[in-house]
């Protein structure tokens, strides 16, 4: 598949890599393509190519979000909103206000009865939206190892096919899929994240994954 992925930062970088590895043609999104870190990305991961946000979701047959949550309608303007007509949109990303985090506890600047997915949703009514990858560091995303077995990688969208789809990139990642049903799900999906950045703020341990257990 091409896939566009729209974020420079580290989660975008990461997935990039993942994608091509499972033989996915993949071009990462950026503002600016001049930008010091996207320059050695591209000399340093040759088989991708870098674009603009508008070029990378033109470009994606699936696209991925991996944005500073707080610039997404400012993205999906510069991306252009046709270009992710009905595509499948894996949404990666947390709507974390600026304000710092209390005792190891971001803040949201969304309140819990939204989300920042159905936000992005309304902006692209109908693109296949399924959040998946927020509640995991970056480390992990890609082939994670324990010795607990696979973790859990908790989705959710209104499109059963495109979960379906994503699914299945997840268990070629490595992960087992909790599908927590439609995309009002993201308002319990989305404060995972507070919860597993915790540990990394309060003890400096940023390498655990969750994992749903069923008797
Ligand atoms: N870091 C992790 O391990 C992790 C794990 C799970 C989920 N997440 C979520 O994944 C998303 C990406 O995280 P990240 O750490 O890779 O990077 P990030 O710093 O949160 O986002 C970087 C991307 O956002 C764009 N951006 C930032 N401000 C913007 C603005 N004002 N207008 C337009 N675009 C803007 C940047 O554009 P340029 O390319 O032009 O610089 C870049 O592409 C976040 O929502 C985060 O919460 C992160």
């Amino acid at each position: 598949m091409k896939v566009g992925i729209i974020g420079s930062g580290i989660v975008g970088q990461v997935l990039a890599k993942a994608f091509t590895s499972e033989g996915h043609e993949v071009m990462l999104g950026t503002r600016n393509t001049s930008k010091e870190e996207v320059v050695k990305f591209k000399k340093e991961n040759q088989k991708i190519d870098t674009g603009t946000f508008e070029q990378t979701a033109a470009f994606g047959e699936l696209i991925v979000l991996a944005i500073h949550g707080s610039s997404y309608e400012e993205v999906i303007n510069l991306a252009g909103k046709k270009n992710f007509g009905d595509k499948i949109v894996i949404d990666a990303t947390n709507p974390i206000a600026a304000a710092p985090p209390v005792n190891g506890v971001l803040k949201f600047f969304t309140s819990p009865d939204e989300s920042l997915m159905e936000k992005i949703q309304k902006q692209i009514p109908h693109a296949k939206l399924v959040k998946a990858f927020n509640s995991v560091g970056n480390g992990q995303m890609y082939k994670p190892k324990y010795k607990e077995g696979k973790p859990s990688m908790f989705i959710c969208g209104n499109d059963d096919a495109a979960k379906k789809t994503v699914a299945d990139i997840l268990s070629s990642f490595g992960w087992e899929t909790e599908d927590m049903g439609k995309i009002e799900a993201a308002r319990a999906i989305e404060p995972l994240c507070i919860l597993w950045c915790i540990p990394g703020f309060i003890h400096n341990q940023w390498t655990h994954a969750f994992k749903l257990l069923k008797a």
